[in-house]
């Protein structure tokens, strides 16, 4: 919405395709220009479609924000998390935004130029004893990766940040915030003493898609009320 809200006209991938037309339908209300395909983000036929149609439809293509992820609760410690789980986590965490990138790249190229946004963690950054070890393993191949496209395609006026979230209220992390003793036991590393409300994450994204962020680029960008620059919090 916010993206919408400043002009941008949005093409929404997603495998959930009632919020992805709902999104759609609720920027068009507003006023906004925008379209939902649905799209698995770890199948390259998918995300190359999704690209194109952007192309196609608005001209061409500025921005790319590579969002999607999972965080299943079967995710846990290494020496208990399957192969499948790993595999799955990769497949859709990490595979995905490289397709994002491997395709979203050359259609900035023809248009002279863009922006790419990685949505990686905090967990890229710091461990914990409450472990994801695929999903930690996943954002930290999106952040070295998005530094790697970010000099490789610095000349050529196409910038790539990671930005790394701290926990945000979503349905992604649900299970874990609305069980009492689970939620406190990670709110007490947060300075802020909360959980990021999800507005608060895409407008960064906004920022970094951006030209007021025209100098930054190959950045670990954390927006995590200060939980990587914690040791010990206020009571
Ligand atoms: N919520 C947090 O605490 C937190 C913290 C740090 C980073 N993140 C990251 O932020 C991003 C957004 O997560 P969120 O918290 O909004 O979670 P969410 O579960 O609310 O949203 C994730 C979206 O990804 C979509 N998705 C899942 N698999 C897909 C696939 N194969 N193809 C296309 N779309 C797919 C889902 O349908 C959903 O709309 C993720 O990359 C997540 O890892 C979240």
């Amino acid at each position: 919405m916010i993206f919408a809200r400043e002009g941008a006209k949005v093409v929404i991938g997603d495998v959930n395709e009632q919020g992805g037309e709902q999104t759609a339908a609720q920027i068009e209300e507003a006023g906004g220009q925008a379209i939902f395909l649905r799209t698995d983000v770890s199948r390259a036929t998918e995300v190359s479609v999704l690209v194109k149609t952007a192309e196609e439809r608005y001209g061409k293509l500025d921005v790319m924000f590579n969002n999607a992820g999972i965080f299943p609760d079967a995710d846990a410690s290494v020496t208990d998390t399957s192969e499948d789980v790993w595999d799955l986590v990769m497949e859709i965490n990490l595979k995905g935004v490289f397709l994002g990138c491997k395709y979203a790249i050359p259609a900035m190229q023809r248009a002279g130029g863009g922006s790419i946004i990685n949505v990686a963690s905090f967990v890229a950054l710091v461990g914990a004893a409450t472990p994801q070890i695929a999903y930690t393993a996943s954002k930290g191949g999106v952040l070295s990766m998005t530094r790697e496209i970010a000099v490789e395609f610095a000349r050529q006026n196409i910038r790539a940040n990671a930005l790394c979230p701290g926990p945000v209220d979503t349905p992604l992390l649900r299970t874990i915030l609305s069980d009492p003793v689970k939620r406190q036991r990670r709110m007490v590393h947060i300075p802020a003493g909360r959980p990021a409300r999800a507005v608060e994450i895409a407008n960064a994204a906004l920022f970094l898609a951006s030209d007021e962020s025209s100098y930054v680029n190959g950045a670990t960008f954390s927006v995590d009320g200060g939980l990587t620059a914690a040791y010990v919090t206020p009571e």
